[in-house]
């Protein structure tokens, strides 16, 4: 994986910092998410963004196997949350409208207990502390490429971001 940090230049407010990774194939997208299943404890939630066929839910899916949970893991689009063994929470926030349909889904308990991944999470930023945000781009001319750019918010956030770095590194 080739890997490039941007840090924000020290006089400059406070800018969460950027790592970018190359996933050269679905492969590299799974071990990026064994080294997340590796870190994460409880209460760590990942937001998840980047469009459709993106990869996110193929990143949840190898994240999930690799804590050691047969469950199936497939797109929460229509039930909107998955809670697998663990618990791990698989939340797709694409249909919901407000922050407060969030709170609808009454998952506070699970979510101090366990891993939360949050497909299109960028809405729900402001739910959390801390988080570690991952946003999956294509690669243009290269069918099973995605770029990954990391991002940490909260100091939790940034301790889970740096565990992850150094597990793919
Ligand atoms: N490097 C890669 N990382 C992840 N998935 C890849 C990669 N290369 C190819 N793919 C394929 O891309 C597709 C990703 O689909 P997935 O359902 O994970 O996307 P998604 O981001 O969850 O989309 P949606 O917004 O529809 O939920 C899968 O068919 C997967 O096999
Ligand atoms: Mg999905």
């Amino acid at each position: 994986m080739n890997r490039e940090t941007v840090d924000p230049l020290p006089d400059m407010p406070v800018t969460p910092a950027t790592t970018t990774l190359t996933l050269p194939s679905e492969a590299d997208t799974a071990r990026l998410a064994r080294a997340f299943a590796a870190a994460m404890r409880a209460g760590d939630v990942v937001l998840l963004n980047g469009g459709l066929a993106a990869g996110k839910t193929a990143f949840v899916r190898a994240a999930v196997a690799a804590r050691g949970v047969a469950d199936a893991v497939t797109s929460p689009t229509y039930t909107l949350a998955n809670i697998y063994a663990g618990p791990i929470v698989h939340i797709d926030a694409y249909r919901l409208e407000t922050p407060a349909d969030f709170a609808d889904l009454a998952l506070e308990d699970e979510l101090e207990r366990g891993l939360a991944f949050i497909e299109w999470g960028a809405m729900l930023a402001g739910e959390f502390d801390d988080y570690v945000s991952l946003e999956l781009a294509m690669v243009q001319g290269q069918e099973q490429a995605r770029e990954a750019r990391l991002s940490s918010h909260g100091p939790r956030g940034a301790a889970l971001l740096a565990a992850v770095l150094e597990g793919v590194a």
